[in-house]
């Protein structure tokens, strides 16, 4: 399936023939589409097929091999939340301090915090159900907690276009639960969410498209028709002998 059109929403985010991969050795075929404003998107695909590549690229972390990714908006921020992969766990902070990197740039560390900010992070905490863990450093949390930890920031940041690695890849079903019900909050407050995931059951009740690589192509539309018409391949198939249900 080609470009992605948007149905009459008011476009966020504009892939213009994005091709992506590192020092000019691309990984896909051009993508064109647009994600449409408040939109709820999943990412799909098998390891290597360039998800997150392609997650770093519309974050603005790598260039882009040759096409453009434009945001309809001159405020662009964006929050963006790593593969865990990608993370480094034994960073000598405590809990608080990574939940209030959210609020940057628009306030120093925490004792540059107003009343307000602080509230806010407070609230955030609270919201993951980290607030007796702020004064923990990182390396002295487990995997569902640092993801916790990750969501908070997120919720201080109050970006607008909010992109998510993986967020419960190593996290259990009830932690997952409730993080995706964190995700779902901010749909309804509007924010423009892609998410790259593997589990398609959840995929297919909470996600309305669905953006999946599969072997340098991309099919790119409303979730149950992506999903219909790859039927034969490797993301159903997977998924048939997967993950928890949600
Ligand atoms: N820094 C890098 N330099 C060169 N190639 C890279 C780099 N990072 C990733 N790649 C390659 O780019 C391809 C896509 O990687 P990417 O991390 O985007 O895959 P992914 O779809 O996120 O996979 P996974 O499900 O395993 O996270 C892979 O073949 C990978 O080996
Ligand atoms: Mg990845």
């Amino acid at each position: 399936m080609g470009r992605y059109s948007l149905g009459g929403r008011h476009r966020m985010i504009s892939l213009n023939k994005l091709v992506t991969g590192y020092r000019g050795q691309a990984l896909s075929q051009p993508i064109s589409g647009q994600f449409p404003q408040g939109s709820l998107t999943a990412i799909m695909g098998v390891n290597g097929a360039g998800k997150s590549t392609l997650l770093k690229t519309i974050a603005g972390l790598l260039p882009p091999v040759s096409g453009a990714v434009r945001f309809a908006r001159s405020d662009k921020t964006l929050a963006w939340l790593p593969q865990q992969s990608d993370i480094d766990h034994h960073f000598p902070l405590r809990v608080i301090e990574v939940v209030a990197m959210g609020s940057w740039p628009a306030s120093g560390m925490l004792k540059g915090l107003g009343c307000g900010t602080r509230d806010r992070i407070e609230a955030a905490l609270e919201q993951v159900g980290l607030q007796d863990l702020a004064g923990r450093t990182i390396n002295q949390l487990s995997g569902g907690q640092f993801q916790r930890m990750l969501f908070a920031r997120m919720l201080v940041q109050d970006a607008p276009i909010i992109l998510l690695d993986e967020p419960f890849t190593g996290i259990d079903s009830q932690t997952s639960a409730f993080l995706l019900q964190v995700i779902e909050r901010l749909h309804t407050q509007g924010k423009t969410i892609l998410t790259v995931l593997h589990n398609l059951q959840m995929v297919e009740r909470h996600f309305p498209e669905l953006l999946y690589l599969h072997d340098g192509h991309y099919h790119w539309g409303n979730t149950a028709d992506i999903v219909e018409e790859n039927a034969a391949r490797p993301l159903v198939r997977c998924a048939a002998r997967s993950e928890v249900r949600q």
